[in-house]
């Protein structure tokens, strides 16, 4: 079996150059040994991910820093207050790269994404194994990330080693879209991924105001589409636009299904992927989204949307 709950397994794995399916709070991870550059490779082979998109390291809270990062940098402070008040939690934090960086986890870029996730089973793998994971989420390259095991197993299961590899089962991700991405090794702080820790957040714990999101993206694996399901996604302004689109889809013969998420953020970010999932099991034809509302994950659930409307087959925000 591919799916496992025993630690000691996916530790031993690890350590010997294979793969982990990791649970964490966001979404599922690939992770290798981030010191191991054949074990990294392999993410990327079986994601069937481009070499340059870079990795995020995930490390144990109480892991030390000390050579994944360059000690002094300009936001050094912010850096570090972000990390008592966040970490472990749903925030990675981009800073200058140290010399225990291999080129391939980052794209031989200088800086490096590094995050503490709060999932307890992570937490123990972490722990236990005292280094870096390089993980990127679990699935297949330009598809939705996993907020389960099982979909992990459907995206990858036929592309990883039983004898070396395995999926540790944490359960449902409790958060369900990926970290907010803060940037503190550029001149000024700014947020490349919108996720459950807020831009306002971030601005209030660094005591300072933060560039805004958004331009053209300097993180590539950023793409424009991105987290599409294969049916087409529509974002409707209100219930009541969704209702007329979803009664003209219908009218064309589309299997069509209205998605509405604003009467509770958090729960829409937890079932987003899933429900996308199940829209590609169902061989549905159109997905129309109420847009959220712009305030705390909803900023990240309309990001994840747009993306969806982009990378589906007929882009389309209406309404
Ligand atoms: O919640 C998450 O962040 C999950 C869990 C598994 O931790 N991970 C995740 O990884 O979403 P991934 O690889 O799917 O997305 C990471 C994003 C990519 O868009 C990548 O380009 C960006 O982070 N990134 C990583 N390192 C970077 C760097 N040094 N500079 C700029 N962007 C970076
Ligand atoms: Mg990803």
């Amino acid at each position: 079996m591919l799916i496992s709950t025993d630690v000691d397994r996916a530790v031993a794995a690890l350590r010997g150059g294979g793969l982990v399916g990791l649970p964490t709070e966001t979404v599922y991870g690939l992770g290798a040994n981030a010191t191991d550059e054949q074990a990294v490779r392999r993410i990327f082979e079986v994601k069937g991910r481009p070499t340059d998109h870079p990795l995020i390291v995930h490390l144990g809270p109480d892991a030390d820093l000390d050579g994944w990062i360059t000690p002094r940098f300009d936001h050094r402070d912010a850096a570090q207050r972000l990390a008592e008040v966040v970490w472990p939690g749903p925030l990675t934090m981009i800073m200058p790269a140290g010399p225990r960086v291999l080129p391939i986890v980052t794209g031989g870029r200088a800086t490096v994404g590094i995050r503490r996730p709060a999932h307890p089973i992570a937490i123990e793998v972490l722990d236990r194994f005292g280094g870096g994971v390089a993980a990127p989420s679990a699935n297949l390259f330009g598809r939705v990330s996993p907020t389960t095991a099982q979909h992990v197993i459907h995206d990858l299961g036929d592309r990883l080693d039983i004898r070396r590899d395995v999926i540790l089962d944490g359960g449902a991700s409790a958060v369900g879209v990926e970290s907010t991405i803060v940037d503190l090794a550029s001149p000024e702080i700014q947020v490349l991924r919108h996720g459950a820790i807020t831009n306002n957040e971030i601005a209030a714990i660094v005591s300072q105001p933060i560039a805004p999101t958004g331009g053209p993206s300097r993180a590539s694996g950023m793409l424009a589409s991105h987290y599409a399901p294969h049916a087409e996604v529509r974002i409707a302004a209100t219930a009541a636009a969704a209702e007329r689109l979803a009664t003209r889809s219908q009218a064309e013969g589309k299997r069509t299904q209205v998605l509405d998420y604003s009467d509770d953020l958090l729960a829409g970010a937890r079932h987003l992927y899933a429900d996308f999932r199940r829209a590609d099991r169902e061989h549905l034809d159109a997905l129309i989204v109420v847009e959220p509302p712009a305030i705390g994950i909803g900023f990240a659930l309309r990001d994840r949307l747009v993306k969806a409307a982009n990378g589906s087959t007929r882009s389309n925000r209406v309404g």
